[in-house]
């Protein structure tokens, strides 16, 4: 949902070129969060700032710039430029509505934003009052220009504010999610970061060693009274003397240091591990090379310092390797990321389970009233998944969410519930307005991210890191097959302590053992379900039907095929095909059906008979050695591995993540950034 990527570098000379492709380079890793359009902002050699933009992927924009007639040998010792890839919301993906957003046709301030300002059609009428005029249909306009509205201001009243101040009174009349990068002419050389609701990290690179591992947050001393400039009250806090710098906690008083600003650590970690997760309201700047971090007010329990954390991420873990693409990879690393997420947590000799990130409040979750689990797209399919182990194991009644509707329906919530917020990325917007929801309510709210850092990891009580490690396509693959393993462990733990649950859960931590072998099994399907892919391609709907443990496979499954393949695909639990979905069944339609070998195969058998009377010739997905049992409903079968029921569904899954991945291939369409979508969906 946007990228937003800033490179500044104090006291080392870099050239043109290296400035740019740094930016072209970071802009790549954020692509998949949006790739509507991209643009970059940076000095031109007279003290000016040029902007270029360009509609559709950052090759488009970097073919544009290394195209051009710029003096890519240019020098610059202290530098400061920022970009920005686009997932569009307001106004259509076109060069005018590209980021940056300049504030007038000299480009005193320029801006880069990510996430959405539900109150700029108000901040916009109240600028071109003053005189403003939009250049473009987008939100983030109104931002840039109250910043060159207020700056104007201060500087008639005969002060000179800080860079910081200005984005501060600017950031204060805004609503909504964001996070920011500003550039200015008068400025030169500085950076000023902000965010509110959407992610926004610093990595510092230096050769100088770290002093400390934690920046202090600076308050204002006191705050002034408000000034009035018609529209509401633009106050700037009265701070010149407090605002000591703390340095980018370098001992030197001007140090050689790169700062990278971006919305994710995949854009940062190849030039450094050590970054600054900023919270919510936290403004930060750079000025002669040393970053200071203030707050407007002091929030109860928001720290007084960010600390300077070390990235565990590897810079090959964010490469493609020798596949065509990050979803065929991320599908291939299935294997090994099932390892990650159990590494240390499962002992499988004693049989049992320990997550040290919820250990603490088992006790709590083990007395909850209920378990409420939110989430959105296929996070919320991962606990459809799950549902009924947990229940069974907790012996708690279980509620599954998704969160937008969660908040449209007001649901209650009460201070004995337990809720789970479950998200890849730790940024989905519904969700993370959900986990406030829950929070102020009293309930103790659990995060399962694949993101550490995250604002889900940030604002939840405790939770359990998914370690499925970076998924970048946007479909998302290993993070499901890791979200439902980690589910499983929390359910295991859950009823560590419970007889008559022994025996269950001694079999499931077996096969759990068993899992990454059986999947590298189920991978190896891959060449038939590529011939299958190509007599599905031509078609314009697929049905996916299951039942039990089988109906999140069958939601998810045709949720893969829908964004991958952009066909009509649906999930259909199977005991509700006569009650409907039959009437859309007969020879020409595809259908996908799930029978394996549970306490429901029966009930399977039955509605694969009804499927068939009315002349549809299913591919169907067994466990091992049934095949035969199947073929005379079936065009195809697909034999996956045997596990225990309750963990059937993370191999089943993998054929139809396979098969989603080969039709779009096979439709020449792209894998990785289907069309219209985001990676991380930082808009409610
Ligand atoms: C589909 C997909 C989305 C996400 C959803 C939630 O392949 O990736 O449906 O699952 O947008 O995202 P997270 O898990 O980051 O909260």
């Amino acid at each position: 949902m946007c990228g937003i990527f800033g490179y500044l570098q104090n006291n080392t000379v870099k050239d043109r070129q290296f400035i740019l492709e740094t930016l072209i380079n970071g802009l790549s890793r954020l692509e998949y969060r949006g790739y509507d359009s991209a643009g970059v902002a940076f000095d031109d050699d007279q003290g000016k700032i040029t902007i270029v933009k360009a509609k559709g992927k950052v090759k488009a924009l970097e073919e544009m710039i290394f195209q051009s007639e710029l003096d890519f040998d240019k020098d610059f010792e202290n530098h400061f430029a920022i970009s920005h890839t686009r997932w569009a919301t307001h106004g259509e993906p076109s060069p005018r509505n590209s980021h940056p957003h300049r504030s007038d046709p000299t480009s005193q301030f320029v801006v880069v934003h990510n996430g959405i300002i539900t109150n700029y059609k108000d901040l916009k009428m109240f600028l071109e009052s003053k005189g403003f005029v939009f250049e473009s249909e987008t939100d983030t306009e109104v931002i840039v220009k109250l910043v060159k509205y207020v700056y104007d201001q201060e500087i008639a009243g005969g002060h000179k504010p800080t860079f910081s101040d200005v984005v501060e009174a600017t950031m204060r009349q805004l609503e909504g999610a964001f996070a920011l990068l500003f550039k200015s002419i008068h400025f030169p050389n500085q950076a000023v970061a902000c965010r509110r609701g959407s992610p926004l990290l610093i990595g510092i690179k230096t050769r100088h060693k770290f002093n400390t591992d934690q920046i202090p947050v600076l308050y204002p001393n006191e705050v002034s009274s408000d000034k009035e400039y018609d529209y509401r009250k633009i106050s700037f806090s009265a701070r010149a003397q407090s605002f000591m710098n703390v340095g980018s906690a370098e001992a030197s008083q001007n140090p050689r240091v790169e700062y990278f600003f971006a919305s994710d650590a995949s854009a940062i970690v190849e030039h450094t591990n050590r970054v600054i997760y900023l919270e919510d309201d936290d403004i930060a700047s750079v000025q002669d090379g040393q970053l200071t971090i203030h707050r407007v007010k002091k929030i109860d329990g928001v720290s007084d310092n960010r600390a300077i954390k070390t990235l565990e991420m590897e810079i090959q873990q964010i490469m493609k390797g020798s596949f065509s693409t990050f979803m065929q990879k991320e599908i291939f690393e299935q294997p090994e990321s099932v390892v990650n997420t159990m590494r240390g947590r499962v002992n499988f000799d004693n049989c049992e389970v320990t997550l040290g990130g919820i250990k603490a409040h088992i006790p709590t979750i083990r007395r909850a009233r209920r378990l409420v689990f939110l989430a959105c797209g296929t996070s919320y399919h991962s606990a459809v998944a799950v549902r009924a182990l947990m229940e069974e194991m907790s012996e708690i009644p279980v509620q599954v969410e998704l969160a937008s509707d969660f908040i449209d329906r007001a649901t209650p919530v009460f201070r004995d519930d337990v809720c789970f917020f479950i998200s890849q990325s730790g940024e989905t917007a519904d969700t993370l307005i959900t986990l406030a929801y829950c929070k102020e309510r009293g309930a103790l709210c659990v995060g399962v991210t694949n993101t550490v850092g995250s604002a889900i990891s940030r604002q939840t009580h405790c939770g359990v890191h998914i370690n499925a490690g970076p998924e970048i396509g946007v479909a998302s693959t290993k993070a499901y097959t890791s979200q439902y393993l980690s589910l499983v462990m929390i359910a295991l733990m859950l009823s560590e302590d419970r007889v008559s649950m022994q025996e269950r859960r001694r079999t499931i931590i077996r096969d759990l053992k068993t899992l990454p072998e059986k999947i590298k099994k189920v991978l190896e399907l891959d060449s038939k379900i590529l011939e299958l892919s190509k007599e599905l391609a031509p078609k314009s709907s697929l049905l996916v039907m299951g039942r039990g443990y089988q109906h999140a496979t069958c939601l998810e499954g045709a949720l893969k095929i829908k964004e991958l393949t952009y066909l009509h695909s649906e999930g259909i639990l199977a005991g509700e095909l006569k009650h409907g979905p039959l009437a859309l069944v007969d020879y020409s339609l595809p259908i996908i059906f799930i029978a394996t070998r549970d306490q429901h195969f029966v009930k399977c058998q039955n509605a694969l008979e009804q499927v068939t009377a009315r002349q549809g010739r299913p591919i169907i997905i067994v466990t091992e050695g049934d095949a035969a049992a199947v073929s005379k409903y079936s065009s195809s079968v697909l034999e996956v591995p045997t596990i225990t029921d309750a963990l059937q569904g993370i191999l089943t899954v993998i054929p139809l993540q396979l098969l989603s991945y080969h039709i779009a291939t096979e439709k020449g369409l792209n894998v990785d950034m289907p069309r219209n979508l985001a990676k991380s969906v930082t808009v409610a």
